[in-house]
Parts: structure tokens; sequence; C-alpha cells
């Protein structure tokens, strides 16, 4: 395990954590039954992932670090007005998240534990990613203009803080970040935008 890969594992965790904690803030301020369940069950499944990346480097006994990282997509966390704002930017990030640990996960020089765990979290997503856009799809049907309103605020957001982060990794002295800075710019261009769908109706 290299120190590059013990930073990346307590970023994930990190980011699965601070998913957890907006989830389980909805889910105890929403006013709907089926919001309630869909984002308990979440905020516990994010959770998990966090400790199932601690977990990597708890069983080597290697440290979790301290992660704070500025002007990354969460940090725009404290903008949103209502919940499905909250869906909408959690749903754009969960897309991006998918395209990236599927690249990272190709990563030749990849630790065999940190593999294994994120294949293991890489199926988990799937269902997540499922709910939110089958939720959205349907208010949206219903006369909701807000999900495209919001679509197109976190689409830009985090496509910026998306790139930004990728160029600093492809131009890091750092040979593994700049590795797979360089293995994910390679493979930006199959990158779908899935959620521009809301977008066409
Ligand atoms: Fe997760
Ligand atoms: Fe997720």
């Amino acid at each position: 395990m290299t120190e590059s890969e013990i930073i990346l594992i307590s970023r994930y965790s990190a980011a699965e954590l601070a998913g957890s904690i907006l989830l389980g803030k909805y889910a105890r301020s929403t006013k709907k039954n089926y919001l309630r369940s869909q984002l308990t069950w979440q905020c516990y499944e994010e959770a998990e992932h966090a400790w199932k990346w601690a977990k990597i480097l708890h069983d080597q006994s290697l440290p979790l670090l301290e992660i704070h990282d500025k002007n990354e997509y969460f940090s725009y966390a404290s903008e949103l007005k209502n919940e499905i704002e909250f869906l909408v930017f959690a749903h754009i990030y969960e897309l991006r998240a998918d395209f990236h640990l599927k690249t990272h996960i190709t990563l030749p020089s990849l630790d065999p534990s940190f593999k294994k765990t994120m294949q293991r979290i890489i199926e988990d997503e799937d269902q997540h990613l499922d709910w939110i856009a089958i939720y959205l799809k349907k208010i949206q049907k219903e006369g909701n203009k807000e999900v495209v309103a919001y679509i197109k605020k976190w689409g830009k957001f985090e496509n910026k803080t998306y790139i930004d982060y990728i160029s600093q990794l492809a131009s890091s002295d750092d040979k593994y970040f700049r590795q797979l800075g360089e293995l994910i710019e390679k493979n930006l261009s199959n990158y779908e935008f899935s959620w521009k769908k809301f977008l066409q109706d």
C-alpha cells in the first residue's frame, strides 16, 4: 500500500461519511414517508461504505487520515435550499463517483485490498443511482420545474470541481496521483453525463 493510496482511501472514506451525514439530515427533515425510508437506508449504506474504506487501513494498522478538501463539490452543500435540490446534488455526484471508481479500478498498480473493496462498493452504488433517478423523473413528469434548474446548476458545479480535481491529480509530483489523473483524463470522453437526460423532456 503506497502513501498515495492511504490518502485516496482516506479521501473516499471522508466523502462517503459527508454523504451519509447529509442523507441523514434530509431523512430527518423530510415530510414524505417514501423519502424518509429511502434516505435512511442510503444514509446507512454510505456510512457503511465510509467504514469499508477505513477498514482497509484499519486491518493493515495504517492511519485513516484527516481530510478537509477545499473547493470540492461537497463544500457547496451549504447552498442547498430543499430536498429536491439535495437529491439532484446527490445524484449528479454519485453518477460521477461511479465513473471515477470504475476508472480507478482499472489502474494496473492498484493495491489488491483496495481493489476488492472498490469492487463491492461499485456494486452497491448502482441501486443508489436507480431510485433517485426514478423519483426525480416521476416528479418531473408531474410538472416539477425545479429538477431541470437544479440539474443545470449542479451539473456545472460538478463538472468544474471534478475537472479541477483531475487536472490537479494529473499534474501532481506524486507518480500514483499522476497515473490516476492521466488515466481518468484519457477516459473522460467516455463519460456519459447521464443526468442530462432530465434536460431532454
Ligand atoms: Fe457510497
Ligand atoms: Fe452512494
